[in-house]
């Protein structure tokens, strides 16, 4: 694998194999098994397999975890490697910005005002704009993201519908511990009890899913009742919310829209965000 600190580096190592159809996955590196199954499913759809690891301080509030966000830049490159891919392009801050950006992807605010936009004011803007940008200096014809951002993935394709942007979005399956507990790079900072509590969040969604198989019509019922489970349990929840898939927006009662039960609460110090299609 070669690992490019520079856009020019990375352009000039594409350019050597131009015919090439190149998959970018983008990453704040800390990479576990989820990361790793996207670079496969690059791989399935692509020739050259390109990864960024890039923490985008754009996307984090002034009183969020970019300070602390885990930074494991050599096990990140060992697993990289491992799974096959060709390049890592990893910028310093001074590359990515070497002015402040003051040009941004102002997304759709009726994506962005609810659910994870709602709690983390201009995180959406901070990760489009970032988005876009790596678009741009891998130019693409695949970029793969994971369901479990499922609003980031919402946000992103839009943007690319919206943009003509000429790139195959292919949306990667949530990897789940035993437990059924996502994976994240957020979960490190849960205590051993803690990570033993937290599987209860995707227990609460199946639950849902369960009852909507079932029969039952009552979204709100449902969601106030794994809100109250949760924290009676000692979460901080910040939503559990039913929506249509295409674009998060409430569905009408009568609505046979495919829909997905969206997540988010605070264990302990940590934010926790999961969801299921229902
Ligand atoms: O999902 C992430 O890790 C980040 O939001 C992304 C897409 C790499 C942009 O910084």
């Amino acid at each position: 694998m070669q690992i490019h600190p520079t856009i020019d580096g990375l352009r000039a190592a594409l350019a050597a194999n131009p015919n090439a159809r190149v998959a970018l996955v983008p990453t704040m590196g800390n990479l576990h098994d989820g990361h790793i199954s996207l670079m496969r499913q690059a791989r399935e759809h692509a020739d050259v397999v390109v990864a960024s690891i890039f923490i985008n301080r754009l996307q984090f509030g002034p009183n969020e975890d970019f300070d602390k966000y885990p930074r494991t830049f050599e096990a990140d490159c060992a697993r990289l490697e491992e799974a096959g891919v060709d390049h890592l392009f990893a910028p310093l801050e001074a590359e990515m910005y070497p002015t402040p950006q003051h040009y941004h992807v102002e997304p759709n605010p009726a994506h962005t005002d609810m659910l994870d936009g709602a709690a983390r004011p201009g995180h959406f803007r901070g990760m489009a704009t970032v988005v876009l940008k790596l678009f741009n200096i891998v130019r693409p014809q695949v970029a793969v993201f994971g369901k479990k951002d499922y609003q980031q993935l919402m946000i992103i394709s839009n943007m690319v519908n919206e943009f003509a942007l000429p790139i195959e979005i292919i949306r990667g399956e949530t990897c789940r511990a035993d437990d059924g507990l996502a994976l994240s790079s957020r979960n490190g900072y849960l205590s051993a009890e803690e990570r033993v509590e937290a599987p209860r969040l995707q227990r609460q969604l199946r639950r849902i899913r369960e009852r909507i198989a079932a029969g039952e019509r009552d979204r709100l019922r449902l969601e106030t009742e794994a809100v109250a489970e949760l924290a009676a349990h000692g979460w901080q929840p910040d939503y559990v919310s039913i929506r249509r898939r295409s674009d998060l927006q409430v569905p009408a009662a009568h609505d046979d829209s495919p829909l997905v039960v969206l997540a988010a609460a605070r264990l302990g110090k940590t934010r926790l965000i999961d969801n299921l299609e229902i």
